[in-house]
C-alpha cells in the first residue's frame, strides 16, 4: 500500500515537472513576478557578506548538487522557494537582495536571511541576520525602485498585485529563542500557548505591511516538524520517541493560529488572497522512509562542517545538514505546496497562479 501511494506521489511529481517543461517551453512564467521573505529555509545568499554572523552557508560542501555551486543556499541543491519558482515558470532563480541589479528586480526578489525571525531579537545569538521587519522595508525600496523604473505608479500596483509573495518565517522564533533559556527571557514570561498568540499577533501586522506594499497572492508556510530536526534531537533527546514532542506541541498552536489568521486576512482584504500551507501535512520526516540523521557532518551549531565529505546518496536523506531539508525533501516540499494532494495541505500555489 504505502508504496502504492509513494508510487502515484512520484509519478505526480513527475506530472508537475513536466507542466513545470511545458512552462519553460512557452517562455513565460505564470505571474510576472516573485517575492520570497524568510529564514535560512529560503534564504539564496542574503547572509554571505553579513559580518559576525555564524549563520552562512557560504562554503562547501552546501551547494555541492546546485548548477551554480557554492551561493549562500543552506541545503545541497535547491531551496523548497527557488523549486516552487521553477514550477512557477520562471526560468532563472530569484536573485538575493544584497546583489540584485535594477534589471532583475521586476522579476522579484529573494529576501530571506538565515537566522531571521518574526520577533526582531530571535536569532541575535547568531550575529547578524535580516530580521523580517527589515526584509518589508528592503521590499519597501524595492517597490519604489521598480516604480522609477516603469515610471508609472499605476501600472506598477497593478503589477505588483500580480505576483506571488512566499513566506516561509518563525522556526528562528522557536529555535533561537523561545528554546534558548539561556539566552532569551521569552520561556519565562509566555507559556508556549501565549508565545504562539503573541507571535501571531506581530505576524499578522508584519503580513499587514505586506499587502499594504500591494502583495494580493500570499502564500505563508506554517511551521515544520521542528522537534524532529535532528539538532534538536540532539540537543534536548526524545526520550524514546522518534521526536521531540514538547517541542512539536509547541510549534502546533503556532500552526493552529496561523490558519485561523490566514482567513481573517482573507476576510480583512476581500481583493487578496492569503494561503496556509499545512507544513506538518505535507512534510512528516517521521513518515519519510529516510533517516533522520544529518547528511553532512555537522558542527556544534548544526551547519555542515566545511569542505567536509557529505553522504554520497543524498536522494536517501531527508536532513542535509542538522536543520535543512536536503533537495530531494525540497522537491517534495514545493510539489505539495504547488498542487496539493489533500485538502489538508493548502489551497495551492497554483490556483494562486491563476487568480
Ligand atoms: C499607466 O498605466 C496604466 C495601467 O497599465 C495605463 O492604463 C495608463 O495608460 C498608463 N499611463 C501612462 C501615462 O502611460
Ligand atoms: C504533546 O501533546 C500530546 C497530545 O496533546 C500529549 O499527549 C503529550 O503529553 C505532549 N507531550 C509533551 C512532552 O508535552
Ligand atoms: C494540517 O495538517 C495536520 C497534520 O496532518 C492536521 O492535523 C491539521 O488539521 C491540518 N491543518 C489544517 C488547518 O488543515
Amino acid at each position: 500500500m504505502a508504496s502504492i501511494l509513494d508510487l502515484l506521489f512520484r509519478l505526480l511529481i513527475i506530472a508537475v515537472l513536466m507542466q513545470f517543461r511545458m512552462n519553460i517551453a512557452n517562455g513565460e512564467p505564470q505571474v510576472p513576478c516573485y517575492f520570497i521573505f524568510g529564514d535560512s529555509l529560503v534564504d539564496s545568499g542574503n547572509n554571505n557578506n553579513i559580518l559576525l554572523t555564524t549563520e552562512k552557508a557560504n562554503y562547501p560542501p552546501f551547494g555541492i548538487d546546485f548548477p551554480q555551486g557554492v551561493t549562500g543556499r543552506f541545503t545541497n541543491g535547491r531551496t523548497s522557494a527557488d523549486i516552487i519558482g521553477q514550477l512557477l515558470g520562471f526560468p532563472e532563480f530569484i536573485p538575493p537582495y544584497a546583489t540584485v541589479t535594477n534589471e532583475e528586480i521586476t522579476s522579484g526578489v529573494n529576501y530571506g536571511s538565515g537566522g531571521a525571525g518574526i520577533r526582531p531579537e530571535s536569532g541575535r545569538n547568531l550575529g547578524g541576520r535580516i530580521i523580517f521587519d527589515r526584509q518589508l522595508l528592503n521590499h519597501a525600496a524595492i517597490v519604489s525602485r521598480l516604480s522609477l523604473l516603469q515610471r508609472n505608479r499605476t501600472f506598477t500596483n497593478e503589477y505588483l498585485k500580480k505576483c506571488i509573495y512566499l513566506v516561509n518565517i518563525g522556526s528562528n522564533d522557536y529555535v533561537n529563542n523561545y528554546l534558548m533559556p539561556n539566552n532569551y527571557p521569552t520561556s519565562r514570561i509566555y507559556t508556549p500557548d501565549q508565545y504562539a498568540t503573541v507571535l501571531i499577533r506581530q505576524y499578522s501586522k508584519q503580513l499587514t505591511t505586506l499587502y499594504k506594499l500591494g502583495a494580493r497572492k500570499v502564500v505563508v508556510f506554517g511551521l515544520t516538524f521542528i522537534g524532529c530536526t535532528p539538532a534538536e534531537i540532539t540537543m534536548f533527546g526524545t526520550d524514546g520517541k522518534p521526536c521531540v514532542e514538547s517541542i512539536n506541541n509547541a510549534t502546533k498552536l503556532f500552526n493552529d493560529r496561523l490558519k485561523p489568521l490566514v482567513d481573517d486576512l482573507n476576510n480583512d482584504f476581500s481583493d487578496a488572497r492569503f494561503t496556509f500551507i499545512n507544513f506538518t501535512n505535507i512534510f512528516d520526516p517521521r513518515v519519510a522512509a529516510k533517516p533522520s540523521v544529518p547528511c553532512c557532518q555537522v558542527q556544534p551549531n548544526a551547519l555542515c562542517v566545511p569542505n567536509s565529505i557529505p553522504c554520497t546518496n543524498r536522494d536517501m536523506y531527508v536532513w542535509y545538514d542538522g536543520f535543512h531539508p536536503s533537495d530531494i525533501a525540497n522537491t517534495d516540499i514545493a510539489s505539495r505546496s504547488y498542487t496539493a494532494l489533500s485538502p489538508l495541505d493548502a489551497y495551492d500555489i497554483s490556483q494562486l497562479a491563476q487568480l
